[in-house]
């Protein structure tokens, strides 16, 4: 199964949803942002401290921006916030069929509609505490689908 998270800039959400979900579920995961202003660049730093907090380090990670390629590349496409899943659906090609989904679809309990930006909010903990819970959800959903595979 190959997972990739989108957001905005590729610096905050998707990046540490990428290393937060690599750890948890051993998965193939990348990520990617819909816009193209940090492309190269490491996660952004106070992001990085509040994931090394937590052990999970993102100092390797580069930013790249979404393409019409990732339909075909991925499974399944995760987007941070409705902005970024609108911004991912203008670019499917003809005919593709990719499952892409908001991450907080993964966490329902938490009535959660998106990641908050912490580029904005400043809130990087907040942010890590929301990607945890549905990190946890996706990989509850994909054990499930597996297990089904299997039945
Ligand atoms: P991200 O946050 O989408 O979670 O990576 C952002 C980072 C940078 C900018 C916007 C959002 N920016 O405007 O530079």
């Amino acid at each position: 199964m190959k997972v990739l998270f989108v957001c905005l800039g590729n610096i905050c959400r998707s990046p540490a949803a990428e290393g937060v979900f690599r750890m948890m579920s051993g998965a193939t995961v990348d990520s990617a942002g819909t816009a193209g202003w940090h492309v190269g660049k490491p996660p952004y730093g106070p992001m990085q401290a509040a994931a090394a907090q937590r052990g999970i380090a993102l100092g390797d990670l580069r930013a790249r921006q979404f393409g019409r390629g990732d339909f075909e590349a991925f499974d399944l496409i995760i987007a941070m916030d409705a902005n970024n899943l609108e911004d991912i659906e203008a670019q499917r090609p003809r005919g593709n069929e990719t499952s892409v989904r908001l991450f907080t679809d993964y966490a329902p309990d938490l009535g959660a509609s998106e990641v908050p930006d912490p580029y904005y909010t400043r809130d990087f903990d907040g942010a890590l505490d929301l990607i945890d819970a549905c990190a946890k959800g996706l990989t509850e959903a994909l054990n499930a689908q597996s297990r089904d595979k299997l039945d």
